[in-house]
């Protein structure tokens, strides 16, 4: 639902700001949602899923796809203008090597985003154990501080972060994309009846008791930065 919202998309076109002139590079670029927003022209795209890149080329049939690992892409050092992801990092454990590998192909003084769903550090383990009950082994969801450390500590210049929400039943809605079995969605509704009051105003979360509809607020970190 999220992925293919027109305002938030836009948003993040308005965030990153290309020129429509940048070799660009999108890593785990899936169906390539987000790319009919943005103003680029040059467009690479990378995903470990040929399923994904297959969708991306029927959209896009002008931009140059690959299959390839985001923690070893296959491309020369300052090969890119501008390198970006979307809900990418959050599959990793340790995002540093997919981050460390996104600045290395990277030309000095090209640009460098990120577009990832977050919450502030000390909230990662609430929105982890909801995911953990569809992907048993998902990473610690991403932190705010957590990503902008990303961009700090391998010396991206200028860095900017904007923390973005949506409202909305995404949570539902990620149940039902997902097919989840009727006692994973039980589990999920149980975990968000029962969690923190202020972690359910913060996100103004609420769980319908007639349809068990989960409205919540979602939140994304946008940071952009100069190599
Ligand atoms: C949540 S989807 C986001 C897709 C797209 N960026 C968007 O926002 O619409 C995550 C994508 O990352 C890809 N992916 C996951 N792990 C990856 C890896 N190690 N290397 C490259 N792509 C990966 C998945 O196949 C999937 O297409």
């Amino acid at each position: 639902m999220w992925a293919k919202s027109r305002s938030f998309n836009a948003a993040i076109a308005a965030f990153v700001d290309t020129t429509g002139h940048e070799r660009s590079l999108d890593v785990g670029i899936g169906a390539g949602d987000l790319e009919d927003f943005m103003n680029m022209a040059d467009v690479t795209g990378v995903d470990l899923s040929a399923n994904m890149l297959r969708r991306c080329l029927k959209r896009h049939p002008a931009y140059k796809l690959c299959i390839g690992d985001a923690e070893n892409l296959p491309f020369n050092d300052e090969s890119f203008d501008f390198v970006f992801c979307r809900n990418l990092l959050q599959n990793f454990d340790y995002p540093q090597k997919a981050f460390g590998e996104m600045y290395r192909v990277l030309m000095v003084g090209g640009k460098l985003a990120v577009i990832e769903s977050a919450v502030c550090e000390h909230e990662r383990q609430y929105v982890t154990d909801i995911v953990r009950v569809i992907e048993p082994d998902h990473p610690l969801f991403p932190s705010h501080e957590q990503l902008r450390g990303l961009f700090e500590d391998i010396g991206v210049h200028r860095v900017e972060q904007s923390i973005e929400s949506l409202h909305g039943s995404w949570l539902s809605d990620f149940c039902e994309s997902k097919k989840v079995s009727q006692e994973q969605r039980g589990e999920i509704i149980s975990i968000c009846r029962n969690l923190p009051e202020w972690y359910s105003t913060k996100y103004e979360m609420s769980v319908d008791s007639a349809s068990d509809r989960i409205d919540s607020t979602l939140t994304f970190s946008f940071i952009r930065g100069i190599k």
